[in-house]
């Protein structure tokens, strides 16, 4: 169960960061998104390197189909395991990105499909009408066509999206809440064991583990709780 969970090194100092993974020595995937990256990325993912960790690099592409392939093909010299394109970039986006990555069979390319924070509301304010469960598989199916199978999405879509598509798709979630941790700005949210049971492949949970005055307790609690 260690190797399912992704650790959201969500952090502003490249110390604290170095820290949660020192204090973090059973899990094995940790995500570097925008704000760790753009400020001690080189040296995090050095280090995450160093101690054979596995890097999902979160940088959510999103731009024309020319510069997003120049992106992951840069990302590259990272030897990311994971890394994150929005799928609401289009397909020929999709399809850039993918071959840009097609050299490196380690890596996985997975489609962002609705933010967890973002409820039905705010989709309508973005001028998308749809539901967020009937945009996530709409979603799903654009990078289906296109040649990603696996996605990012919030543990209330797991099972929409299995039953549609089928259970060889990779689904990592975030939006994870143990009952005893704060929600922050996360709206859509499941238990680990929920998000598990209901099919989860890797969830991806920062604050309840980072910001937990014993990050190493709070990891193994979840553990024990999914294990339970
Ligand atoms: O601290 P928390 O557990 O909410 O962290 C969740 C992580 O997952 C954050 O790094 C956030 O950027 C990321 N994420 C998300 N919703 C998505 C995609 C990624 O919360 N749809």
């Amino acid at each position: 169960m260690n190797n399912r969970i992704i650790i959201a090194l969500d952090v502003d100092d490249f110390q604290k960061a170095r820290l949660l993974v020192d204090h973090l020595h059973d899990a094995t995937l940790f995500k570097v998104g925008l704000q760790a990256f753009l400020k001690f990325g080189n040296e995090l993912i050095g280090y995450l390197r160093e101690k054979d960790k596995k890097v999902f690099l979160d940088l959510k592409f999103k731009d024309i189909p020319n510069t997003v392939y120049g992106a992951v093909k840069s990302s590259l010299k990272y030897s990311p395991h994971f890394l994150t394109i929005h799928l609401s970039g289009g397909a020929d986006m999709i399809k850039k990105a993918l071959e840009a990555a097609s050299s490196e069979p380690g890596l996985t390319i997975l489609g962002v499909t609705i933010l967890t924070s973002l409820t039905n509301n705010d989709l309508i304010e973005t001028g998308i009408n749809l539901p967020t469960d009937i945009a996530v598989l709409q979603l799903c199916e654009l990078g289906l066509k296109n040649g990603l199978n696996a996605f990012v999405c919030s543990p209330l879509e797991i099972e929409p999206i299995k039953d549609r598509f089928g259970k060889d798709i990779i689904l990592v979630t975030p939006g994870i809440r143990p009952l005893w941790s704060a929600r922050g700005d996360q709206k859509r949210v499941f238990t680990p064991q929920m998000a598990i049971e209901k099919g989860s492949d890797y969830l991806v949970i920062g604050r309840p583990i980072t910001q937990n005055a014993n990050p190493a307790e709070a990891f193994q609690k979840i553990l024990k709780e999914i294990e339970n």
